[in-house]
């Protein structure tokens, strides 16, 4: 094909140049190609824009029909030029899907999520509820003093609470360690090292000497809580309790003292709070979490002995406290219905995380 000559204003010049544009536009097989074609025939150096320009040079009565017939070819190419633009977008679009179209059916190595064990969730979430009442959290060693694990807590090596509690010794005797058989000793130790008023809270492991079955685990988990400071009754124990279920549980649960023996408190208590599952309005025998009576045991509770307060290097008579220890296993298996102990322990993910963030 012979050049187009920019100057020939004439209606065949003009045709030529759009034909020539079109048929370029046509044989462009992709965008890129498309492009180059439109520098090449509609463009400010193209033959068209070319003419365009050549219009000034022309006699002035003879502009305006040569504007007219540039007009009309200029925008006969710009739709050839949009014509084809669509077309081939519209093939680029479908390539697309269909070269990143992704294969939902093809296997992947799944890594399921872990879970945080439920007995963690409420331990936090006990701990938090005391945070949030300003208490602290304290903590004590697993492996511990035989003196602080009892001694200190008016267990004396001849009391029967020491053989009851049945605990792991650690070798060699003359060690002294025990495993903890319960969280109370990290109260004799935040006596010993803190001045009242004290209000701390301390969740952690417990060890005794069962054997693992549905109901039983040599390790379990306690929460402890202890309060001293001038003036302590046991209506605050009372009170503590109260709004401790409450947050834990929800706003209609309510706690009931039972009274009860700790060596370590005077007097002492076992808590009750009303039944999560039928709040007290199931007939006896009718609730499958309290049995119908109405309460479920939660843990034991009381004011600190005065032997102990003096022990850890309190004057009894200045200040006063109370404490309580709560089983959290027992917690979970009241609060879940989870069944049996075996679940707890098996550390089965699917275990683990029914239980989600949330309470
Ligand atoms: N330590 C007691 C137990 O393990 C519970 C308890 C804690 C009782 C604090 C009274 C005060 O059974």
């Amino acid at each position: 094909m012979t050049q187009p000559d920019p100057t020939d204003l004439s209606q065949e010049g003009l045709d030529a140049l759009v034909a020539a544009a079109e048929q370029a536009f046509a044989a462009a097989g992709t965008l890129a190609e498309l492009k180059a074609a439109r520098l090449a025939h509609v463009d400010v150096k193209s033959p068209l824009a070319g003419a365009n320009r050549a219009i000034g040079s022309l006699p002035g009565p003879e502009r305006a029909a040569a504007g007219a017939r540039i007009g009309a070819a200029k925008a006969a190419a710009a739709s050839a030029l949009a014509a084809r633009t669509e077309v081939l977008e519209a093939e680029r679009d479908a390539r697309i899907l269909v070269e990143e179209a992704v294969d939902v059916t093809v296997p992947v190595g799944r890594r399921p999520l872990g879970a945080r064990h439920p007995l963690e969730l409420i331990s936090e979430r006990v701990a938090d509820v005391f945070v949030a009442m300003g208490w602290e959290v304290a903590e004590g060693p697993e492996v511990e003093a035989e003196w602080l694990n009892f001694d200190a807590l008016n267990i004396g090596p001849d009391h029967p609470a020491r053989q009851m509690q049945d605990t792991f010794f650690v070798e060699p005797p003359d060690s002294h360690l025990v495993l903890r058989t319960h969280t109370s000793p990290v109260q004799a130790r935040t006596m010993l090292h803190r001045e009242p008023p004290i209000y701390v809270v301390c969740p952690g492991k417990t060890f005794r000497t069962d054997d693992l079955d549905a109901t039983h685990t040599p390790v379990f988990h306690q929460v402890e809580a202890l309060a001293v400071d001038k003036g302590i009754t046991m209506a605050h124990l009372k009170g503590t309790l109260d709004a401790f279920v409450r947050a834990l549980f929800g706003p209609d649960m309510r706690t009931r003292l039972r009274p009860s023996y700790f060596p370590f408190t005077e007097p002492s208590a076992e808590i009750d709070c009303s039944c999560f599952a039928c709040n007290g309005r199931a007939a006896l025998g009718e609730c499958r979490v309290c049995g119908g009576s109405g309460w479920i045991e939660l843990g034991g509770s009381g004011m600190v002995n005065r032997k102990v307060l003096t022990a850890c290097g309190i004057d009894p008579d200045v200040y006063t406290g109370f404490a309580f220890g709560l089983g959290i296993e027992r917690t979970l298996m009241l609060r879940h219905g989870v069944g049996t102990m075996y679940d707890m322990i098996d550390g089965d993910v699917r275990f683990s995380s029914q239980f989600g963030l949330e309470l």
